[in-house]
Parts: C-alpha cells; structure tokens; sequence
C-alpha cells in the first residue's frame, strides 16, 4: 500500500498568506498542518508517499518535507494543476500503479490515526474506504447519505440542499478500481474532476465501497478560523509544560512550552501556549490558546487565541484576539494614538 497526500490546490480562501506559502504549510501550534498528516501516514507500515503539488507552492513544499526521511518515509513529488482531487488521483497513477492507496488532504488533521481504517479496508476487502464525521455546514463538504444499515446510498459534493450532515473527511482508502471510475466522471460545475463523483461512480459500478464514521475531532483547515481552531485543538491536545528558555520576572501558568533561546521577561503566560525559539516577550500577556513563531517578538502588548508565525514583531497592541499573522509581520500600535497606519498585502482582511 501507499500513500498518497495531496498538497496542492489554490489556497484561495487563506489569501495572502498563500501567495508566499502552501497552505499545507501554515503552523499550528507551531508545526505545519502537513506535518501531522505525514506523522499519520509514518505510524503505519506505509513506507512510499507520492505528494502533490502546485506550480506556485510546490518548492515550498518540497523544501520541508525534502526526501521524507525525517519521518522515515520515502517521498517523491508529483505536479498537478490544480483541477480537482479526482485529476490529482489521475495524475498519480504512473506513481500508484496497480497498488491501494491511502489518500490524505495535506490541509486536513484528524485525532484519529490511519491503522484502523488500513485494517478494515484489507479485512473487508474493500475497492473504497471513505471516512465521515457529522457537521453544522453540509454545503461545505462533500456528504454522504447512509441507509439505517450505514450503507452509502448516495454521495454529492457541497450539496445545495444538503440530504444529511455526514461530510466526507480528507481522509480516503482506495484499491486501484478507482483509476476506472475517474475515467468514467466528468468535471463538475465548479469545473473539477471531483472525487465525490469518482466514489458515487464506484457504488454504480457495483464496486465494494463502505462508510466508516470518524470517533475523534476532524479539522479541515481551509479558512482563518478553522487554523485558530485547529491550533487550540493541537495545543489542548499535545502540549505539556515544557521550559527550555529563560523565564525572568515572570509568571507561567498551565502548560506552556517554551523553546531554546526564548526569552519572557516581566510577562505572564497562560498556557496552553507555544513560545517558539528565540521568541523574545517583554512585558506583554500571552493568553490561552496562542503560538508564537521562532524568532517573534512581542512587547508591551497582550495577545490571545491566535497564530503568530515566524519573525514576526508585536508592539504596543493592548489587545491582540482571534489573529492569525504571517511571516515576517510587523503590527504596531501608533504613536499618533487612535490613528491607523496600514501597509497591507492584496487579499488582506483587517478588523481595526
Ligand atoms: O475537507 C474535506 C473536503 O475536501 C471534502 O468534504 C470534499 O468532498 C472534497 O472535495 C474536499 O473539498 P474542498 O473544497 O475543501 O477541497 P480543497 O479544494 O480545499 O482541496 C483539498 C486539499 O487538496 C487541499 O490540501 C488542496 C489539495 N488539492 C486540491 C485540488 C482541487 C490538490 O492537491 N489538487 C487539486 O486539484
């Protein structure tokens, strides 16, 4: 078996941030979203990953997961226009071969590992093993109707009137009868080869596809709210007081972690919380639910439930809530008092 992660695709709903970065590649807490989805794929006997990507954001990604060896894995890169997941499978197929597969979205993470799903798929000798979990926005997703015996009757991506609430997670088991049915689909109105219709196109066939429903949290991560989502998630999840920086005329409060080279000075951090390396804090608060990024700088400013990625400086800000801020950002308070001073990338949504 091998796997198959799909890291391309437009990123248009997390602009700007997605014109300099992958959106596979956004942190949270403090590690790309990508890198809990090979973490997934390294806890099984997987070995062989084949990852798409885009034309924009493909070095990007290929610059941090290089040949997969940080998570023993052996990886290769496959270019794709972004023109659907259906078309990513489909362009693929020279990597996947004759093989089953585990397809994950790059952009998803779930607390649910694959080894289950592995099982079921080779116990129940299945051509499709799709993964759903209830949400509040089926219009969103792709989704899934089931018969009272939880077989899938229908499936239809982001229903206008939706017939359930069961979405279809980033997470797919495919034997090769897939690469017959992608043959068979045409694009859809939003002009993608979609692997919703490639799955319904596989129950038409007569072909062996299940449901299973996820017993764990699921984020997708396709807008700024859910990467503050995913990050509080993550940090509720993972993170254990851990101090590795200096911590100097200050309070530390729940679990925090705290880089090499960080530095809190005459601040209070409540946890859960990541302090990346060389962060330096001065007389700020860092409030629950917050990752700051290596090499950030935060003074006299207060900040809560938000992502701050790498280099970035915060001055001055009494109040900073619910933010996500890129690379490299400066936000400040101005002097002039009330007034507001902007430099801001295309695509920017400020709330002053
Ligand atoms: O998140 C789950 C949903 O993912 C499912 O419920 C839907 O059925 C499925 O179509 C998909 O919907 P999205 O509209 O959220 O997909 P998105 O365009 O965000 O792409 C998902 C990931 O796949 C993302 O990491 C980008 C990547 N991708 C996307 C396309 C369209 C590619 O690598 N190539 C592509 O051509």
């Amino acid at each position: 078996m091998k796997a198959l992660v799909l890291s391309g695709g437009k990123g248009t709903r997390l602009r700007p941030l997605t014109f300099t970065c992958a959106k596979q590649l956004i942190p949270v807490a403090n590690k790309p979203i990508l890198g809990y989805v090979l973490d997934q794929v390294a806890a099984t006997p997987i070995k062989k990953v084949g990852i798409i990507t885009a034309p924009e954001t493909g070095h990007f990604v290929e610059n941090y997961v290089a040949d997969g060896s940080s998570w023993n894995l052996d990886a290769c890169y496959i270019p794709q226009k972004p023109l659907g997941l259906a078309h990513a499978v489909k362009t693929a197929k020279p990597f996947l071969g004759k093989d089953s597969f585990v397809m994950c979205l790059g952009d998803n993470v779930t607390g649910q590992g694959l080894a289950g799903f592995i099982k079921k798929f080779k116990a129940d000798h299945l051509d499709a093993l799709i993964i759903l979990k209830e949400v509040d926005n089926p219009s969103s997703f792709g989704i899934a109707q089931l018969d009272e015996k939880g077989n899938i009757i229908r499936l239809v991506e982001k229903p206008k009137t939706p017939m359930g609430n069961l979405a279809i997670i980033g997470t797919y088991l495919f034997s090769n009868r897939v690469h017959d049915a992608i043959e068979r689909i045409k694009p859809s109105w939003r002009g993608e080869l979609e692997i919703t219709d490639a799955i319904q196109e596989m129950i038409n066939l007569g072909f062996a596809v299940k449901a299973e429903i996820l017993n764990s949290w699921w984020l997708d991560t396709g807008k700024k709210d859910d990467i503050l989502s995913a990050n509080a998630r993550i940090l509720d999840e993972y993170v254990q007081l851990d101090v590795k920086g200096k911590v100097i005329n200050s309070t530390i409060v729940g679990r925090v972690k705290i880089e090499a080279g960080a530095q809190i000075l005459n601040s209070i951090v409540r946890g859960p919380c990541v302090i990346g390396r060389n962060v330096l804090i001065e007389n700020s608060f860092i409030g629950p639910y917050t990752s700051v990024g290596d090499d950030s700088k935060i003074c006299n400013s207060s900040l809560e439930y938000c992502v701050v990625q790498e280099c970035v400086s915060v001055q001055n800000v009494e109040r900073l809530e619910d933010s996500l801020i890129g690379k490299n950002a400066k936000v400040a308070r101005s002097p002039r008092g009330r007034i507001i001073k902007l430099n801001v990338g295309d695509y920017s949504e400020l709330e002053v």
